[in-house]
């Protein structure tokens, strides 16, 4: 039986004072429910506030991307030891919105954006492999534009990004992938339950082509794009949903409360 996980991804959202009371609010709910794990993503300016405030809960905190070298003249960028010297457990890794997918249907990114957010399969990759050893656990986000869902190509997309993205990861033990389709985040559109589920199977079966059943079976897929309290508990009793990655709702302390407790 896999343990769900709950991540809340706070996206470029909330200053010190809400950011540590909503933390202090989730980690009493973290706490209440041991049988699920819950992660908190605040921006890198929140990470210590954050962890003060997640104290010895059972919430875990995490962070949004990391860059895969451990220093060097990089601007900007924040290494996987920084992360572990900062308290964070878990990192986000290939969102769509470092990939330069933004939800637009046609074209699938502005360049102009992609020239900031440029990850791509082989960065998420070697964000993947040095976040592992560091010793972080990592959520690696995949997941098809409109466009490439329109033309039929929702499966071959997911099973290329996470193959890329594994490459050379022999242990998945600290992998948890989340599928989010690009055009269900923040627009309020969620995928239809059964074909979120249909997708997180057909990665797991990817995986069981690629590492076989023992790691196939383990291995914690959350899906992601617009999940509220209000649609979790159908989403989290699907058998290939193990969790959920969430944004708009992670921000508001009621509605994440109930994502967690939907896990019961
Ligand atoms: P929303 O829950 O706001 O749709 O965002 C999903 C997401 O991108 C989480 O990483």
């Amino acid at each position: 039986m896999r343990r769900k996980i709950i991540a809340g991804n706070w996206k470029m959202h909330m200053l010190r004072q809400p950011g540590t009371a909503l933390a202090s609010e989730i980690s009493r709910v973290a706490s209440a429910n041991p049988e699920v794990d819950v992660v908190l993503c605040p921006p890198y300016t929140l990470l210590g506030a954050v962890g003060d405030a997640i104290g010895d809960s059972l919430a875990s905190l995490g962070a949004q991307d990391a860059f895969w070298r451990d220093a060097g003249a990089y601007t900007g960028q924040v290494s996987p030891v920084m992360l572990i010297d900062a308290g964070v457990t878990y990192v986000i890794v290939g969102h769509s919105e470092c990939r330069g997918r933004f939800g637009v249907p046609e074209p699938d990114f502005d360049e102009t954006v992609l020239r900031h957010f440029g990850d791509t399969d082989r960065t998420v990759n070697l964000k993947l492999l040095a976040c592992l050893s560091a010793g972080l656990r990592v959520i690696c986000c995949v997941g098809e534009t409109l466009g490439e869902r329109e033309a039929g190509q929702t499966d071959a997309t997911v099973q290329a990004q996470i193959e890329a993205a594994i490459v050379g990861a022999e242990d998945l033990s600290a992998v948890v992938v989340a599928y989010e389709p690009v055009w269900a985040i923040g627009t309020g559109r969620t995928c239809d339950t059964q074909e979120a589920d249909r997708v997180c199977g057909v990665i797991r079966s990817h995986i069981r082509r690629l590492r076989g059943a023992d790691a196939a079976d383990r291995l914690r897929i959350q899906y992601g794009g617009s999940v509220k309290r209000s649609n979790a508990r159908e989403l989290l009793s699907m058998p290939n949903i193990d969790g959920a990655l969430v944004g708009g709702a992670s921000l508001v302390a009621q509605e994440f409360a109930g994502i967690i407790e939907a896990c019961r």
